[in-house]
């Protein structure tokens, strides 16, 4: 099994593109659809790089997967279903999220079955990618739906815990829960054996540092800054929800989630063939 990993500077986001060189079937987590906000063109730039590493490698993508919806930027699952014609799974809890932001954003038109993935995944659900196994490990705590995906020796946390120098992902989102994300952590990721790679959603590259994505669960119960197998559940509850209370809401939250919850897909044409992006005002925050 062979892993490639893609960054984005723009959202600091890990797509990965992880492959059985013998066989060539592959799955793609996270893929990214850049957006320009001072254009508000959607570009794919991100996903250039992964179909041409798919097309150079000669790779047939058997799934593409999200780890939840993502508030940072725009899913590149859909464009990507598009060019490699291959089905998309996320965690089955997606639906509450879709019924949780549908409503924000009034999308009456938006179908909160979760029906606009092929597969709706949950705890321990198994997926064959021709010749890859990828396991399906409910992580909620960032938001309820976050799903970690086992490859072999390998996880892909998304934002459930990220490099031991930075942490784990913030839980103030709707249904987030820093409770949630404790145990999905520390009484499961954890019980994994230490040797475990683990290949994070995210990198911010504190202090400056260069960018890395890759550690392992015995790292990581030792050195994680937020969490480490002596952390207790009190503390981290406190801390991430103090942690959270002064973060600023992501860059691109209003315009990502209105896509993502709808697996990447653009909204429809108005009748002057032109897409639009909804911003609810007054939404996040505190006002004047
Ligand atoms: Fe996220």
């Amino acid at each position: 099994m062979l892993i490639r990993s893609f960054f984005d500077p723009e959202t600091f986001t890990l797509t990965y593109v992880i492959h059985d060189p013998k066989t060539r079937d592959a799955v793609v987590i996270d893929p990214v659809l850049d957006l320009d906000t001072q254009t508000w063109r959607t570009q794919t730039r991100s996903l250039d790089k992964v179909l041409t590493f798919v097309r150079e490698q000669a790779l047939r993508v058997r799934y593409i997967l999200d780890t939840h919806a993502h508030a940072d930027h725009l899913s590149g699952m859909a464009a990507l279903k598009r060019q490699l014609q291959a089905p998309t799974a996320i965690g089955h809890p997606i639906t509450r999220v879709q019924q949780l932001f549908a409503t924000a954003y009034n999308m009456t038109d938006l179908k909160t079955d979760g029906s606009q993935w092929d597969v709706l995944l949950t705890d321990g659900q198994r997926l064959q990618a021709g010749s890859l196994a990828v396991e399906a490990i409910a992580t909620p705590g960032h938001t309820p739906a976050c799903m970690t995906y086992k490859v072999g020796d390998a996880i892909f946390t998304g934002d459930a815990l990220f490099m031991p120098d930075y942490g784990t992902g913030r839980c103030d989102f709707p249904a987030g829960s820093a409770a949630d994300l404790y145990s999905s952590v520390h009484d499961k990721l954890y019980k994994l054996p230490d040797q475990t790679r683990v290949f994070v959603g995210h990198d911010y590259q504190p202090g400056g540092r260069e960018v890395r994505w890759e550690t392992t669960i015995g790292a990581s119960k030792a050195n994680n800054v937020q969490l480490k197998a002596s952390t207790s559940r009190a503390d981290f509850v406190a801390f991430r929800q103090t942690r959270d209370a002064g973060l600023k809401p992501p860059r691109l939250i209003l315009q990502s989630l209105q896509v993502n919850i709808a697996a990447g897909e653009l909204p429809a044409p108005e009748q002057n063939g032109k897409r639009y992006l909804k911003i609810p005002l007054n939404h996040l925050g505190r006002g004047d």
